[in-house]
């Protein structure tokens, strides 16, 4: 049993909210777990060459190809992903876009798995974590629980956060903002965020240990998709 946990922000580990998330959905599970990070990583959007087309396997060279493996190895994944302009950042969606490759022929590598899916935003983690949730369902994937929590904005650290008027301090705390260690939003400090990821570990956890029918997964999954699309054209 082993679970992808997957960090789509590129800063420092120790610095990023969505990291911290991750791995505390990760450490809550009990059970085996591998982290891998997007920071640093040069893994670019799906190109829609159809070289995956005849065996679900992704002709682009970047490093993608190595997370390849873990990937359709896994039997469940923690994804998250910073909020930027109100959706998923580039990299997470880039990331995401690529697994296109295993959608061919009805290509079933990831039907049926389970995910949990995280954002962390300066105001809100919610528009990434719902942008995830949809990947998931696209390739059939079960969200077990979603976690946002409030991120720090790059703006605390920039040198401007107390006089810019366009800046998140001064949306959040109203003009004049003296920027303290206390002001600064760290998931770390939300206790309820906290609880959700351990909630979410949890369960991820016992829906795996009580061995899930991937196959019942799926029908159910397919049946989200095909409302969705239902009336559409
Ligand atoms: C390019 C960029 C765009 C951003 N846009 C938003 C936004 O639209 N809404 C928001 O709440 N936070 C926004 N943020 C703030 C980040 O979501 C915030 O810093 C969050 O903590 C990032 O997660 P991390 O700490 O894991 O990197 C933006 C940050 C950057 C760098």
């Amino acid at each position: 049993m082993l679970i992808l946990g997957i960090s789509g922000s590129p800063r420092k580990e120790n610095k990023s909210g969505v990291n911290k998330l991750v791995n505390t959905v990760l450490e809550s599970t009990g059970l085996d777990y591998e982290m891998v990070s997007l920071r640093k990583k040069n893994i670019a959007g799906c190109i829609a060459c159809l070289g995956c087309v005849k065996d679900n396997v992704c002709k682009v060279e970047d490093d993608l190809q190595p997370i390849r493996e873990k990937i359709v190895a896994a039997d469940a994944y923690v994804i998250g992903a910073p909020n930027y302009y109100s959706t998923l950042n580039a990299a997470t969606h880039a990331f995401l876009e690529r697994w296109f490759q295993f959608r061919h022929q009805e290509g079933d590598l990831l039907w049926g798995k389970l995910g949990v899916a995280v954002g962390v935003g300066g105001t809100t983690g919610q528009f990434p974590a719902d942008d995830i949730e949809q990947f998931f369902l696209y390739n059939f994937i079960e969200t077990v629980a979603k976690v946002s929590g409030q991120g720090a904005a790059s703006c605390y650290s920039c040198g401007h956060g107390e006089t810019c008027k366009v800046g998140i301090p001064h949306f959040l705390h109203g003009e004049g903002v003296k920027i303290s260690e206390e002001i600064i939003p760290d998931v770390t400090k939300q206790p309820e965020v906290m609880q959700a990821a351990v909630e979410a570990g949890k369960k991820l956890g016992e829906r795996l240990r009580d061995g899930h029918d991937r196959a019942q997964v799926t029908q159910k999954m397919q049946a989200i998709m095909m409302e969705k699309f239902e009336g559409a054209v």
